[in-house]
């Protein structure tokens, strides 16, 4: 059985305060479920969430990190620094990081590799824009992000591995892939890491998807074959909604 995940991306929203509301709502009606719970605050509140969540199931992400230790990086965060206050996950990939900061494969392929160096587990992200979609692209895009990244792991870097196809389209938009477009995406991804690893590394990867989740239309995603949950932007800002997505995934 593969690991079905429910992540929530905060992006640049909540203070202090609001983060620490919000993790309290969280933790008031989360009830343990199969379905692993994952938040991703900002930085600056990363280690309140942490001390906040120390004996919670649900566990602390970081929305990026710089594939360098130490150094004169001015405003940016290292794998080790994450790990020194208990973060283990960090997403990579997002097109957010790629269209407006201009982060390219091969800078996130340093930080895919710095994280797996360092045991951290990776939530890789990639997909397609719509101009893509709509010239019959989008496999071909994805497929290129995936080798350009992906590629060089080593059979054991993929236990640390999780995907999350994110279709720029569907991106804070209101409008979702459907189930089907989705979950044809998701075997091509499969199919992907297949001939690119091993069926068994494979059959046991967890591919979520993103792109507005809402409570509304998670349960139609997540019942479909290659969709072991999701990574959740907007929904995941208010407690409801998030709980009820993790319930979708059951
Ligand atoms: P939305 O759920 O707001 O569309 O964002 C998805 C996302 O980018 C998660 O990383």
């Amino acid at each position: 059985m593969r690991q079905k995940i429910v992540a929530g991306n905060w992006k640049m929203n909540k203070t202090l305060q609001e983060t620490e509301e919000l993790i309290k709502a969280l933790q008031s009606s989360y009830t343990t479920s199969n379905t692993e719970v994952i938040i991703a605050p900002t930085y600056v509140n990363l280690y309140r969430s942490q001390e906040l969540l120390n004996s919670s199931k649900i566990k602390v992400a970081a929305q990026n990190m710089h594939f360098e230790s130490t150094g004169a990086f001015t405003g940016e965060i290292s794998a080790e620094m994450l790990q020194s206050i208990g973060v283990e996950t960090v997403i990579l990939g997002h097109s957010e990081r790629r269209d407006v900061f201009f982060e390219t494969d091969e800078i996130i392929a340093k930080k895919v590799r710095k994280a797996l160096d360092q045991n951290m587990r990776v939530i890789f992200c990639f997909g397609e824009q719509l101009e893509e979609r709509k010239s019959n692209a989008h496999f071909e895009v994805v497929s290129s992000q995936l080798k350009s990244v992906l590629s060089a792991l080593s059979e054991t870097d993929w236990d640390n591995v999780v995907l999350a196809y994110e279709p720029v389209w569907a991106i804070g938009t209101g409008e979702t892939a459907s189930p089907e477009q989705a979950q044809e995406m998701h075997k091509h991804v499969r199919n992907e890491i297949s001939a690119m690893s091993s069926e068994a590394v494979a059959s046991q990867i967890s591919i979520l998807y993103g792109g507005s989740v809402k409570p509304a239309n998670a349960a139609g995603l997540f019942s479909k074959e290659d969709i072991d949950g999701g990574l959740i932007g907007g929904a995941s800002l208010k407690a409801d909604d998030f709980l009820a997505i993790v319930d979708a995934a059951e």
